[in-house]
């Protein structure tokens, strides 16, 4: 174990201390306060509006509807199609397209003054008949034109059919909400022609660009801060109205314009994981060799963009399998558009992928590892590719043991402890690691500190973390040296933190950025006197010191050497990608979670009275960080087993428990014992360190071992999440 691969978060003390500062936060002087007022239809059109009382209200600014903005030139040369990345264009007419859509913006002096103008404004609609429920319009799928990979067949189409044994069922699993802590926020002003936003975003460049294209200003213009996130779980990976919407107003009034959804709203306006109805045929010998796998799955978007995610990929190459099918298709509902929430799709898909194996595997009557063991891939067969890397079977072993699989058997219900019943579950994740090309300049300052930098940002897995420890393994300086400066445009590029590739992407920026740095620092050192004549291969740095390999007395400290050359610093700026060795190898990270329930069948409630996540990440870069995201996504996880429904009252389009009174999530005393365990063998492919993708395995699979573990327990298969207790009593 290297000496930073257990550092604290860097972050740590900022974020618990609150001197942190979210994009709400800065200090802007002169700065005003807006809200947004949401329709009350989910479909139709605004037949008028009365702005006038807000308008006279005390303090207030502006009230801004389709009826007197200044539309955005982006507005004029959007597509006429429905491609994700198109979002509503707000105000943009007099059309309701979902419940709680913006239709105005009212901006006052003080945030109290703001909040009386908004309820003063009152709408008539001509209401038209919406669409919100997936079941009722399964009937309107459609295959999105782009959509290049979901239709898929290897060998026989649809093959299961001819398994000796055949199982098909169907899933469903809710609309599920993101909500993290820190709600969505804003503070947005303009200098000049130029944008400036303070937002809670997953990505500095791509809201660069989003706001470039809406505003029709160059991308360079776009100045975007997005320093700390209080969490966001993929709600962050688009620009919301919300954003649009604050810049219109800014603009308006040449003043700052603070604007901060609340907490109803986070559950109207930004994104949440469709609902999605899947279905499953499985085919296998009588031993349990799978003969034939088919996975469709029909997904919610909304009427204006086309959102699709990865719910059917794993079914491609998790297993061998000879004839497996894929099918995607989406229904437009009146919502807002969906986004991908932690895990994303493939925790949607490893749901039916899982709990059919687990069905599968009580038909043949084997125990559910030994069925996946009997499967196990030993190729990617999709891609035709061997794997950089795969310790799936030391997931599976370490979480058997730690679980007590031994304890298990295979007929359910018959393991009692006391009056509970008592079931083992268990559920295999997987997610692309990807690495995508990101620039970090690295830089010593004389006074011995490292300086990083990247606009790449943190919305809590640990980024500034991962980059102090690994500047400090290559550089040598002491963590507490490392300076991190990053979430900002005007540092060199990273990437959106998102689809677990952050580690892969920037890591590897700044192991290469630093080895870089070495290099410059060697040259410059070997033409200092005290150096004289020694080659650079045969001098090395250490702990702030370029010294001879062969005579240690030779040597030049760093200070000396920048104040020798009237240096302030030394830096590099460097862009790293993937390489072209690793096209050759399917990367994946894998999971397995195993949970023990305790179930009372009387009362239907469920117990989780151990839960353990087991993970092949490569190598692992900051054992707490790292075990943090776990333990985490497991977290997420069990909400979707258990907990997580957003509940539509389809007669007027809108939901119904949009508060966390009402919306569950799972808290400390929902599980009684939560461990992690990291097989940390470095990926010899992926990329300098080894590291794979982290985030999304971290929750995919861990619904179905609960719904795997349920049925161990009761013999009831729940189909339908969450497990609610009336589906089980
Ligand atoms: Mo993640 S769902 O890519 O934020």
């Amino acid at each position: 174990m290297s000496k930073t691969s257990n550092i604290n978060r860097v972050d740590g003390f900022a974020k618990v201390t609150g001197s942190a500062t979210y994009s709400a936060e800065y200090k802007t002087p002169g700065v005003v306060y807006a809200c947004l007022v949401g329709s009350t239809i989910a479909k139709g059109r605004i037949k008028t509006i009365d702005t006038k009382k807000a308008e006279w209200a005390p303090g207030v600014l502006a009230v801004i509807t389709h009826l007197n903005v200044d539309k955005p030139v982006g507005y004029q040369k959007a597509k006429d199609k429905h491609n994700f990345g198109q979002p509503l264009q707000i105000f943009k007419d007099d059309s309701v397209l979902y419940y709680d859509q913006p239709i105005a913006l009212v901006i006052a002096d003080t945030f109290e003054r703001m909040q009386y103008a908004a309820s003063l404004i009152k709408a008539n609609y001509l209401k038209e008949e919406h669409s919100t429920e997936l079941k009722k319009a399964a009937d309107k799928e459609k295959k999105v034109e782009t959509d290049k990979g979901n239709d898929y067949h290897r060998g026989e189409h649809d093959g299961y059919k001819n398994g000796q044994v055949v199982l098909e069922a169907e899933y469903t699993i809710p609309t599920e909400v993101h909500n993290p802590m820190e709600l969505a926020n804003i503070i947005a002003k303009w200098d000049g022609n130029k944008p400036i936003l303070y937002t809670k975003s997953q990505g500095v460049e791509g809201t660069r660009k989003s706001v470039a294209g809406v505003f029709g200003v160059p991308i360079e213009d776009v100045e975007v801060h997005s320093e700390y996130l209080g969490g966001a779980f993929g709600m962050g990976l688009h620009t919301w109205p919300y954003e649009i919407a604050a810049l219109i107003g800014a603009k308006k009034l040449n003043r700052p314009v603070k604007l901060v959804l609340h907490r109803e709203q986070m559950f109207t306006n930004v994104g949440f994981r469709p609902y999605t109805i899947q279905k499953m045929g499985l085919g296998a010998t009588k031993e349990g060799k799978l003969t034939g796998l088919t996975h469709e799955a029909v997904a919610m978007t909304s009427s204006y963009e086309d959102f699709m995610e990865g719910t059917v990929n794993m079914s491609r190459f998790i297993y061998d399998c000879a004839n497996v099918s894929t099918r995607y298709r989406i229904v437009p509902l009146d919502t807002c558009t969906p986004i991908w929430m932690r895990g994303p799709g493939e925790a949607t898909g490893s749901f039916a992928l899982e709990s059919a194996m687990d069905e599968m595997a009580h038909k043949l009557n084997l125990d559910p590892i030994e069925f996946r063991k009997l499967n196990y891939a030993e190729k990617d067969l999709e891609q035709n590719k061997p794997w950089s890397s795969k310790y799936l079977l030391e997931c599976y072993e370490g979480g058997m043991e730690r679980i007590g699989w031994k304890n298990r058997k295979n007929k359910p219900g018959s393991v009692k402890e006391g009056d509970w019943l008592v079931g083992y579950g268990m559920g295999t994740g997987t997610f692309g690691s990807y690495r995508n090309p990101t620039a970090v300049k690295a830089k010593f300052l004389a006074d011995g500190n490292l300086v990083l930098q990247c606009s790449v940002n943190d919305m809590g897995p640990g980024t500034a973390t991962m980059m102090t420890a690994i500047g400090a393994e290559i550089t040598g300086v002491p963590a507490e040296n490392v300076i991190i400066e990053m979430g900002k445009s005007g540092l060199p590029k990273g990437p959106t933190q998102g689809g677990s590739a952050t580690t892969s992407s920037v890591g590897s920026a700044v192991h290469d950025s630093c080895n870089l740095l070495i290099s410059k620092v060697l040259g410059l050192a070997s033409e200092n006197p005290s150096l004289k004549g020694i080659a650079i291969t045969d001098l090395t740095f250490s702990n702030g010191v370029i010294s001879s390999k062969k005579d240690s007395s030779k040597k030049v400290d760093l200070t000396s050497l920048l104040t020798a050359n009237k240096l302030e610093g030394i830096e590099v700026e460097n862009q790293s990608k993937g390489t072209e060795e690793a096209k050759k190898y399917s990367i994946y990270s894998f999971s397995v979670h195993f949970v023990k329930v305790l179930v009372n069948p009387n009362l239907g409630k469920i117990r989780l009275a151990h839960v353990v996540s087991c993970a092949d990440i490569g190598t692992v870069i900051n054992q707490k960080t790292s075990a943090g995201q776990m333990y985490g996504g497991a977290v997420g996880g069990i909400g979707m087993g258990l907990m997580e429904a957003l509940e539509i009252d389809h007669r007027f389009g809108r939901p119904i428990n949009n508060n966390f009174a009402d919306y569950h999530v799972p808290v400390n005393a929902d599980i009684e014992k939560q461990e992690v365990f990291f097989v940390n063998k470095k990926d010899p492919i992926s990329n300098p360190m080894g590291t794979k993708g982290l985030g999304e395995t971290a929750l995919v699979g861990m619904a179905p071992a609960i719904a795997n573990a349920v049925f161990n327990a009761t013999g009831k298969r729940v189909r339908d999440l969450p497990i609610t207790l009336d589906k089980i009593i």
